[in-house]
């Protein structure tokens, strides 16, 4: 089964459960998720407004076809 999940965060989460912080992701692209691998760095090139497809590896972004909000 698919979703389409929309996700405006561009940058990780900083945490610090111990001595040593962990950055989470929080973009939903990275692919050691839920630790931040830098694919962040995708979402620079968005323009506010528009939404964004990615492929599988979270790569190639690509404005999506204008859809309806969703339900709460
Ligand atoms: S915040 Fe998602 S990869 Fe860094």
């Amino acid at each position: 089964m698919a979703r389409l999940v929309h996700i405006t965060a561009k940058r990780p989460i900083k945490i610090e459960p111990s001595d040593k912080p962990v950055w989470v992701c929080a973009c939903g692209l990275s692919q050691k998720f839920p630790l931040c691998d830098g694919h962040h760095k995708q979402c620079d090139t968005e323009q506010d407004g528009t939404v964004y497809t990615y492929d599988d590896q979270g790569n190639n972004p690509k404005p999506a076809a204008p859809t309806a909000p969703p339900e709460p």
